[in-house]
């Protein structure tokens, strides 16, 4: 397929790429940044720049994966949020729809499922996310302009038979985490495997499935995290003693993260079930806790993207 890829320069557009050259579709990267992978340079929310998009390279399908998202928040207005998110979605989805594409996929966020009162844990046990999840009550400009989004994009299929796939990847970005810091960064992103990231691999990947069953699907939205070893009877547990439920799970987790100087998390908040991901869309991550406890037991490297040194004991 010809597939325009919005987000060409960014950190899943460089892993998405190549994944889809390989897999034999041609790729037109379309990012405002320029990037290897990026051969159309400039804004989804500029209408005529998109038309010539389409136009230019005949396109078949579209992966919406490019944006402004959460870090952005400090450095944009809720317009620029607006103006990309909401407008450049939009553009892209009529677009689509005048030049007959037959699929499009959107990168959401599970960040749109976190209100305020879940951030601040305010909960006597952890939250079980899963995409029936209701009422969603974004907290910040991000997850508002995602979530209108997404209803484009339902809107889109609705009215106008456009197969649409929503999918909401939790976090699978490198950088140091932006709130808690009392653990070492590959340490929490080790504890995050347990309920809330995903390698950016994995998240790529699960694009090219959700691109494969657009027409079978119609319109529908997916989680995408990795398989959690939890279950929704623990949720008490987790928030009050999450140490205990993983090391009834994983009973040398302890000893494999002392051995690193790490901790495992005294208590979860919060957990994103990706369950339909893999049953109905048929998403398969290589990439779970059990994978991560495999590396430290035989003292092989971490299996998933970072951007500062391990070493931080
Ligand atoms: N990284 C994560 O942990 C995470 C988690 C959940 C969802 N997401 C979503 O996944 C997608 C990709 O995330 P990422 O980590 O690769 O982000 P990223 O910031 O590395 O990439 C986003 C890309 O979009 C481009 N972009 C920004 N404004 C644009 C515009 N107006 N027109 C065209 N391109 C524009 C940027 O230049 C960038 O290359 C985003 O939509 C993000 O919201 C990311």
């Amino acid at each position: 397929m010809r597939v325009l890829l919005t987000g060409s320069s960014g950190w899943l557009g460089r892993f998405l790429a190549p994944m889809l050259a390989e897999q034999g579709h041609d790729v037109t990267g379309f990012d405002i940044a320029p990037g290897e992978y990026t051969g159309i340079v400039g804004s989804v929310s500029d209408r005529s720049m998109v038309d010539r998009a389409f136009s230019n390279a005949d396109i078949d399908a579209v992966i919406h994966a490019g944006g402004l998202h959460k870090p952005d928040i400090v450095r944009f207005r809720a317009r620029g949020f607006v103006d990309v998110n909401v407008q450049g979605t939009l553009n892209l989805l009529e677009a689509s729809r005048a030049t007959g594409v037959d699929r499009f996929i959107f990168t959401s966020t599970t960040s749109l499922m976190i209100s305020q009162a879940m951030r601040d844990e305010a909960f006597g046990e952890a939250v079980w996310l899963d995409e029936a999840h209701a009422p969603l009550e974004p907290r910040n400009i991000y997850g508002v302009t995602k979530l209108a989004a997404e209803q484009l994009c339902r809107l889109h299929f609705l009215e106008h038979g456009l197969n649409c796939i929503v999918l909401r990847p939790s976090r699978f970005f490198p950088e140091e985490d932006d709130t808690l810091r009392n653990l070492c960064g590959d340490n929490q992103k080790a504890n995050e495997f347990l309920h809330r990231r995903l390698t950016v691999e994995d998240a790529a990947r699960a694009h090219i499935r959700a691109l494969e069953m657009a027409p079978a699907l119609g319109f529908d939205t997916f989680i995408l995290s990795a398989p959690t070893p939890f279950m929704r009877e623990d949720t008490n547990d987790l928030k009050r003693d999450a140490k205990a439920v993983i090391e009834r799970l994983f009973p040398d987790a302890v000893r494999l993260f002392a051995r690193r100087g790490w901790q495992l998390p005294e208590s979860i908040s919060r957990v994103y079930d990706s369950s339909r991901s893999q049953s109905v869309l048929g998403v398969r991550y290589d990439t779970s806790f059990s994978n991560i406890l495999t590396a430290l037991r035989e003292s092989e490297d971490l299996p998933f993207a970072t951007d500062r040194s391990p070493d931080c004991e």
